[in-house]
């Protein structure tokens, strides 16, 4: 049977800063899960030749950057837009647009920030990337936590309610086989 394999950017330097968004590169832990990726998978998966599809930020080309399979960049697999909040944190995010924190904490699929995405536009615009992956056989997605959650929510049938606080840790392959009723689920984690 087919299975889609996902797996979020090794950790980057604004993951450890706590900062949203960005285009950073990734951190050194970040850089072990990336050199460590080939085997993990040789290991977990075999030798079966994967399509590799990533974003168009650093973080995610980075972490594919020792994966010897073709590669694919998806402008549309890049991360939810944090429009005005865009490098910032929680914290600094709270601080300067307190209402539109508590917005989205009400509704969080919904919350559209300001000059940026909701979850719900992310899931439209994720609609091309779902009718290729369709299509296609052995692909690796190396992407961000919201758009995985979009992508993992689509295959596992979860409601727009439980969508964006589904859990993607990060240095963990997801191994996805949609079968007639659900959907088998199977993680390779690296302990770094
Ligand atoms: O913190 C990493 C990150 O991928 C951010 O870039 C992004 O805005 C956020 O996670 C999405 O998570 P949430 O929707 O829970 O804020």
């Amino acid at each position: 049977p087919r299975s889609i394999y996902l797996s979020r950017h090794g950790e980057s330097q604004y993951n450890v800063l706590q900062k949203l968004g960005g285009d950073s590169l990734l951190s050194p832990h970040g850089m072990q899960y990336a050199k460590a990726l080939p085997a993990l998978i040789k290991d977990n998966i075999g030798d079966a030749q994967l399509t590799v599809w990533t974003s168009t930020l650093r973080r995610t080309i980075q972490t594919a950057e020792f994966l010897d399979y073709t590669k694919l960049t998806w402008k549309s697999l890049d991360e939810l837009d944090a429009g005005v909040c865009d490098g910032m944190t929680y914290e600094e995010i709270e601080q300067a647009y307190p209402d539109d924190f508590a917005n989205r904490d009400e509704d969080k699929f919904n919350y559209r920030y300001r000059g940026g995405e909701s979850y719900r536009d992310v899931v439209i615009r994720l609609e091309p990337v779902i009718m290729e992956l369709e299509r296609q056989e052995n692909i690796l997605i190396i992407g961000h936590q919201a758009i995985l959650r979009c992508l993992y929510a689509y295959f596992h049938h979860l409601t727009q309610e439980d969508l964006p606080y589904v859990k993607i840790p990060l240095h963990t392959v997801i191994k996805l086989t949609p079968r007639a009723y659900g959907c088998d689920e199977e993680r390779y984690a690296l302990p770094i």
